[in-house]
């Protein structure tokens, strides 16, 4: 496991990090044991958690395949792109689209270090670490700028990172942004926590437990309303079949799929900006 890899510089493994839980969860290796203890903590209140993590990367996975394939985009922004998993954008567009250019943003330095090794040869592949909540720093990089044409249609990926924002900062006015400096044609996939309705009174109590572990040990995560949520798209033309759960999202059988105690609190969409 992580914990037996020398521990980078300026890295501090004591405290749980965002991109280092949701690696855990999707059992990767790159995590530390204070990351570990937030999984088990967030099993005790939901045994079948790491579901909501496994069917957003199966999200990503399909979101990128019709973005790269019938949607023929050729450039992609993943921001907040988290730790190198299996099946990232960058194998995923290059099964459909060789010559797709795909660049990464996050604000954890760790992210850099760890992608930078996989993508040592990826001429059409960047790895950008900076903050989703200055966008006019993105939007403006010379990095960025040197993969993503932003006159051309775009490929743009919030998943599972607006529900990492705060109120405070501004979630609705960042993604804004992202949309106004996108050329028509371009997408926008959000993937994000919901709050389950009550309807689902159940799931609704141990998301709020949840919400109050996140932020005691990461100090971030929340459960947005679904109308909030909504909004992030703006007036771009949403996709059937519109913000729905994960699985729901053009799933690749026709089989049911599993309502697992995630299925209501983790939703997501793709808009197309006309
Ligand atoms: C849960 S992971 C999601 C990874 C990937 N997008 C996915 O859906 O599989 C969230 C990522 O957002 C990053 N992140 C959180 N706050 C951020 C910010 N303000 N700016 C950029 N990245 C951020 C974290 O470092 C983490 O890697």
């Amino acid at each position: 496991m992580g914990g037996e890899e020398p521990v980078p510089p300026g890295i501090d493994i004591t405290k749980p990090n965002i991109a280092r839980v949701y690696d855990a969860f999707l059992d990767g290796k790159d995590n530390f044991a204070a990351d570990r203890a937030v999984v088990e903590l967030t099993l005790q209140i939901v045994p079948d958690a790491a579901a909501g993590a496994k069917a957003n990367r199966a999200f990503l996975r399909r979101v990128v395949r019709y973005l790269a394939g019938q949607a023929g985009i050729g450039q992609f922004l993943d921001i907040g792109s988290g730790l190198p998993s299996k099946g990232n954008v960058h194998e995923i567009a290059h099964e459909l689209s060789p010559a797709a250019r795909v660049t990464y943003i996050d604000s954890d330095p760790v992210v850099l270090r760890h992608a930078q090794a996989l993508l040592a040869d990826a001429p059409t592949v960047r790895v950008v670490t900076a903050d989703v909540r200055r966008p006019a720093e993105i939007l403006g990089s010379a990095e960025v700028r040197e993969l993503i044409d932003f006159g051309r249609p775009v490929g743009m990926l919030m998943l599972a990172i607006l529900h990492h924002i705060r109120e405070e900062d501004d979630p609705a006015g960042i993604v804004a942004r992202f949309r106004e400096a996108a050329a028509p044609g371009s997408y926008l996939a959000i993937s994000s926590f919901r709050m389950p309705g009550p309807e689902h009174p159940q799931d609704a109590a141990r998301t709020l437990e949840v919400q109050e572990l996140f932020n005691a040990k990461l100090g971030t995560g929340l459960w947005r309303e679904h109308e909030e949520i909504l909004q992030w798209f703006g007036d771009w033309e949403l996709l059937g079949p519109g913000l729905v759960p994960l699985p729901e999202w053009r799933p690749d059988s026709t089989g049911r799929a599993t309502r697992d105690s995630t299925y209501y609190g983790f939703v997501g969409g793709v808009a197309r900006k006309p």
